[in-house]
C-alpha cells in the first residue's frame, strides 16, 4: 500500500499492478489501444504514456507504483505525443473507415475524434496485403492491424491455440499465421476471442451466422475466456 500524487491529487494504491491502474482508480481518462486487465502487458502503443514531476515520461501501463511518485496525465507535452501517435498508426492504416465493418466501434477510430486528429501528415509506406477470408468464422485485413499484440496474447496465452503471432519487421511487420498460412490453414478453433480484443477492423466476424455455427458444431468448441465473447457456445 501507499500513495502517489495523480495531476495533484493524492491517490491510495494497495494492490494494482500498474500505474494506469491506479489512474484509472482515480478516474481520470487515460487512452490505451493495447492494454487490456485480463492480458499480459505488452506495452507496444505508448498512448498510456505519462510524466513525472522531473519531466521523465513512460507509458504508465508497464510501470508498478511506487510511494511518493508524483505524476502528470495530461500535459501540453503529453496531448501532443498522444496526437503524434495515432496520426503514426493511421498513417499505416487503411483509409476506408466509412465502410468498415467496425466503423462506430473502432476504439482507433474513436480516439482519433477525440484527440482532433482531422489530418495525417505522414505516407503510407507499409505493405499492402491481402484480405484473409479463409475462416468460416474470422475474416482477416492485415491492412488494419495496428500491431498492439492484443490478439495475439489471446490466441496463445489465453486460448492456448497459438494460431497467429508476429511476422516480418519495420514496414512489413505484420500479425499472421505462421508460413504465410491462412487462418483455415491453423489450428484456429473459430471461438472469436481475438475479435473481442481487436481494437480495429483488423479482425472482425464473418457475418454469415450459419456457416460461423456449422464450423463450431465440427469442431466441439468450447469458449473458455471470459473477455466480451464474441461467440458463445454452450
Ligand atoms: Fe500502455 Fe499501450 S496502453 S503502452
Amino acid at each position: 500500500m501507499g500513495y502517489m500524487t495523480i495531476d495533484g491529487i493524492e491517490v491510495e494504491f494497495t494492490d494494482e499492478s500498474n500505474v494506469l491502474s491506479v489512474i484509472r482508480k482515480a478516474d481520470i481518462d487515460i487512452p490505451t489501444l493495447c492494454y487490456h486487465s485480463e492480458l499480459s502487458v505488452y506495452g507496444a502503443c505508448r498512448l498510456c504514456t505519462v510524466e513525472n514531476d522531473r519531466g521523465k515520461t513512460f507509458a504508465s501501463c508497464s510501470e508498478r507504483p511506487r510511494d511518493g511518485m508524483v505524476i502528470y496525465t495530461n500535459t501540453p507535452r503529453l496531448m501532443k505525443y498522444r496526437k503524434m501517435i495515432l496520426e503514426l498508426l493511421l498513417s499505416a492504416h487503411c483509409r476506408d473507415c466509412t465502410t468498415c465493418i467496425k466503423s462506430g466501434e473502432c476504439h482507433l477510430q474513436e480516439l482519433a475524434h477525440r484527440m482532433g486528429v482531422t489530418s495525417i501528415g505522414y505516407e503510407n509506406k507499409k505493405t499492402q496485403y491481402p484480405i484473409d477470408m479463409s475462416s468460416p468464422a474470422i475474416v482477416r485485413d492485415p491492412n488494419k492491424c495496428i500491431l498492439c499484440g492484443d490478439c495475439v496474447r489471446m490466441c496463445d496465452n489465453v486460448q492456448h491455440v497459438n494460431a497467429i503471432d508476429f511476422a516480418y519487421r519495420g514496414t512489413e511487420a505484420l500479425v499472421t499465421p505462421a508460413f504465410d498460412k491462412t487462418i483455415a490453414e491453423t489450428d484456429c478453433v473459430n471461438c472469436g476471442q481475438c475479435r473481442a480484443v481487436c481494437p480495429t477492423g483488423a479482425i472482425s466476424i464473418n457475418t454469415n451466422i450459419e456457416v460461423i455455427w456449422e464450423a463450431l458444431a465440427d469442431k466441439n468448441v468450447k469458449v473458455i475466456a471470459q473477455i466480451a465473447p464474441a461467440v458463445r457456445v454452450a
